[in-house]
């Protein structure tokens, strides 16, 4: 194996709900969710029925035939996020997402200059390593074309950019994730939605991690009830673990056969994993329930650790310690059985539960988090 990934000498073998369990028997409570996928649990038996029943029918086909599997998708998609006029492009990753969406932006206005957020992140393939907040992701050959980087927030700078008339898209996450949990607030997204509009520049909004539930709304932008952004990303808790991705694209937008394309994506069996993450996410009030009980964590560590900032929505909730957390993790994964995320902020755990944890589970990590953190 080509060796980039730092690992813990662990074994997962097998998972149910929000437990996972190594080749040892040992069992973790598992508030990481294999980095914000497991939306829906581990092993749901829904997912794994739909995904199994599709596997003995057909797993593949092109996109040269007819998958009406791809428009009970995007219809049920469009029923639960409320952007139903918005149309569906599938593919396979969050990078291929945001790749797509920078792009499909381009064609639209024939511009090829970039505003993205510092601190934030967007993938690692071409131009979403170069619109990411990262100095080790971007090879040279992924910085070719124009971007600016500014503050969450920092309204004069992106008035002045998007005022010269050649910026080709703004690009946002709803919560930046991987940047430590800073959530965009609902007047700043209403300022670059009026702003983008009188530019003709393109707003999409990267829901890739926030997406799908996670926020306590179906997308995190949604806290702001009128927003429609031109493009959002989606991947992650779209496929619970099954590699789906997809963009959502505003009406006004222009198809033509060839303008985008992939051979794997929309995929038979991507299809049936994402429709039964769906179908669970209405059936079990998924959304409800990641906005409830993340509220309950977020109060109950506000409460018990003033000493630390507490930020977030629903599952999505950050803990900036005092110090570096790497070696918290590391007691916490190894001595607490609690899987926790880390963020490119050395001082920031992250909290990415599947969204159908209950009380109980919530209370378990706020004590093992309480336990580690208070010593
Ligand atoms: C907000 C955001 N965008 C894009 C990506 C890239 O997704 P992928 O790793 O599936 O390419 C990530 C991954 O962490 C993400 O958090």
């Amino acid at each position: 194996m080509f060796d980039v990934y730092p690992v813990y000498p662990i074994e997962v073998t097998h998972g149910k709900q929000c437990w996972i369990w190594d080749n040892k028997g040992n069992r973790y409570l598992d508030f990481y969710g294999g980095h914000a996928v497991i939306s829906i649990g581990h092993a749901h038996p829904h997912f794994t029925k739909s995904i199994a029943a599709q596997l003995d029918k057909l797993p593949f086909y092109s996109n040269s035939i007819i998958n009406n599997l791809q428009q009970k998708l995007a219809d049920l998609l469009g029923e639960l996020s409320g952007l139903e006029n918005h149309r569906l492009f599938l593919v396979n990753s969050g990078a291929e997402a945001n790749e797509n969406a920078l792009k499909l932006a381009s064609f639209h206005n024939g511009r090829s200059k970039v505003v993205s957020f510092t601190s934030g992140f967007h993938g690692r393939t071409s131009a979403a390593a170069h619109v990411t907040d990262s100095k080790t992701i971007a090879a040279p050959i992924n910085q070719g074309f124009e971007n600016d980087q500014f503050h969450f927030g920092d309204r004069e700078s992106v008035r002045k950019a998007l005022g010269k008339g050649d910026v080709s898209s703004v690009i946002i996450e709803g919560i930046q994730g991987v940047g430590g949990i800073h959530c965009a607030d609902a007047e700043f997204l209403s300022f670059l939605r009026s702003e983008c509009t009188a530019t003709g520049t393109i707003l999409i909004l990267d829901e890739i991690q926030s997406g799908y539930g996670r926020s306590g709304h179906f997308f995190s932008f949604q806290k702001n009830e009128q927003l429609q952004p031109d493009i959002v990303s989606m991947a992650k808790g779209m496929g619970n673990g099954f590699p789906i991705g997809g963009i959502l694209i505003a009406p006004h937008f222009e198809s033509k056969y060839g303008l985008l394309g992939t051979t794997f994506g929309g995929n038979h069996l991507a299809c049936a994993a994402g429709i039964a993450v769906l179908e669970v996410i209405a059936k079990e009030n998924l959304i409800e329930n990641a906005a409830v009980i993340g509220g309950r964590i977020k109060n109950a560590l506000e409460q018990a650790l003033p000493e630390f900032e507490v930020r977030g929505e629903g599952l999505m909730i950050g803990l900036e310690c005092d110090k570096p957390v790497a070696d918290l993790r590391k007691q916490l994964l190894f001595e607490e059985h609690l899987f926790v995320g880390s963020s490119s902020n050395k001082n920031v755990l992250r909290l990415l539960p599947p969204l159908n944890i209950g009380e109980q589970e919530a209370d378990e990590c706020i004590s093992k988090l309480i336990k580690v953190l208070r010593n």
